[in-house]
């Protein structure tokens, strides 16, 4: 049944259904890649304010009757999990800890029989506080994003003086005992190669995990500019200036990381290891298994497609049961179906998408 046929009304950015899709089966698109990997954007909001995300004053906010409920959420990962081969899930936002049912959205998704990974980006914000309750929820990785451990430098980039909260939250994830964690850091200028390595001993020395992520023409200001940004290349020379690197012999699969061994350097009793994620530069499109669900309960193929697949209209249709689960589906397996090849940042008509990184989730 179309689109049309079962009534639904369609958003502007609202994609027509492919009619080559899959019916059946895992996600897969027309280059035979296949999306196991979901990203839930749980919210769009934010309590920092990092100067290559969004302004000081923040962005206009999805009003709350915009964004998926509780329920809602849980139905559209279970079809991904139960029907659609979907194998792991991160929560992002904005910041996903604003959302006071996270526990709640990783239970339920805990106690499928499938039983997908489950991480979670987060700013760090108040995790020090929720992290047991994360864990026992069924929480298994968490990647926290933080860009320097200079509380002036801080600051300015997020224009909050917060990094003490980060810390905490960072120290708080690491004696939960989750199997991994990560610090999530994107250089805002050059400068900050600066400090890098202050923030690469940081890590190494408290048993995290450092990947520093070249900035991506996702910023709300359009202010990206592909001549300044910071480019891998730059970052590993720092970092080979300062510490001892070895290319990592583990195969990488659909990681988007390039990850170093740093001699000298363990956590808990492994060697340790520093990625470096060339989004632009050394694009890694060609092995992408993500899909993602943005907090209003749209699909996206990509971080940068320009269309997207409303899932919200479908949820409110008034279709129940089986009919809502197979409407899902139908429209999740057409969205991945459309997937172009690669992000196209580096191509002259390159278009940044309208949505910012904040409101489609990293
Ligand atoms: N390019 C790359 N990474 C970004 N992040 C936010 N904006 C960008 C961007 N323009 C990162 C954050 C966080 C994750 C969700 O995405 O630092 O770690
Ligand atoms: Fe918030 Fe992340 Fe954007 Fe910073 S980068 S303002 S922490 S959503």
């Amino acid at each position: 049944m179309s689109t049309v046929a079962l009534g639904l009304p369609t958003t502007p950015s609202d994609r027509a259904e492919p009619t080559d899709a899959p019916t059946t089966g895992p996600l897969r698109d027309r280059f035979g890649r296949v999306a196991a990997d979901l990203r839930v954007s749980v919210t769009d909001r934010c309590n920092l304010r990092c100067t290559y995300c969004m302004p000081a004053e923040g962005l206009d906010w999805l009003p709350t009757d915009a964004v998926l409920t509780t329920d809602e959420l849980i139905r559209v990962m279970t079809v991904g999990v139960r029907d659609l081969g979907i194998r792991s899930i991160r929560f992002t936002g904005g910041e996903p800890l604003l959302r006071r049912d996270l526990e709640d959205l990783i239970a339920a998704m805990s106690a499928r029989p499938e039983r997908p990974e489950i991480a979670m980006t987060t700013n760090g914000l108040g995790l020090a506080r929720r992290m047991d309750g994360l864990v026992a929820a069924g929480l298994d990785r968490v990647n926290i994003s933080l860009d320097t451990v200079d509380a002036t430098r801080f600051a300015e980039i997020t224009r909050r003086d917060r990094l003490h909260d980060v810390l905490a939250g960072l120290a708080a994830a690491r004696s939960s005992g989750l199997s991994s964690v990560k610090v999530n850091a994107v250089l805002a200028d050059h400068t900050d190669l600066g400090g890098l390595p202050e923030l690469a001993r940081y890590c190494l020395d408290h048993g995290y995990q450092l990947r520093i992520i070249e900035q991506m023409p996702l910023d709300a200001d359009h202010r990206w500019d592909r001549a300044s940004m910071v480019t891998a290349d730059e970052i590993l020379a720092v970092l080979r200036d300062h510490f001892p690197l070895r290319p990592d012999p583990r195969p990488r699969g659909s990681a988007p990381a390039a990850t170093w061994l740093v001699d000298g350097f363990h956590v808990d009793g492994a060697p340790a290891r520093i990625g470096v994620i060339a989004s632009v530069t050394r694009p890694f499109c060609g092995d992408c298994d993500r899909t993602r669900l943005t907090a209003d309960g749209a699909l996206r193929n990509c971080l940068f497609a320009q269309g997207e697949t409303d899932l919200r209209n479908v949820l409110r249709s008034g279709l129940t049961g089986q009919d809502l689960d197979d409407a899902l589906a139908r429209r999740w397996r057409g969205n991945t179906w459309v997937k172009s090849a690669g992000h196209g940042v580096n191509d002259p008509g390159f278009l940044q998408p309208s949505r910012p990184m904040s409101a489609i989730g990293g």
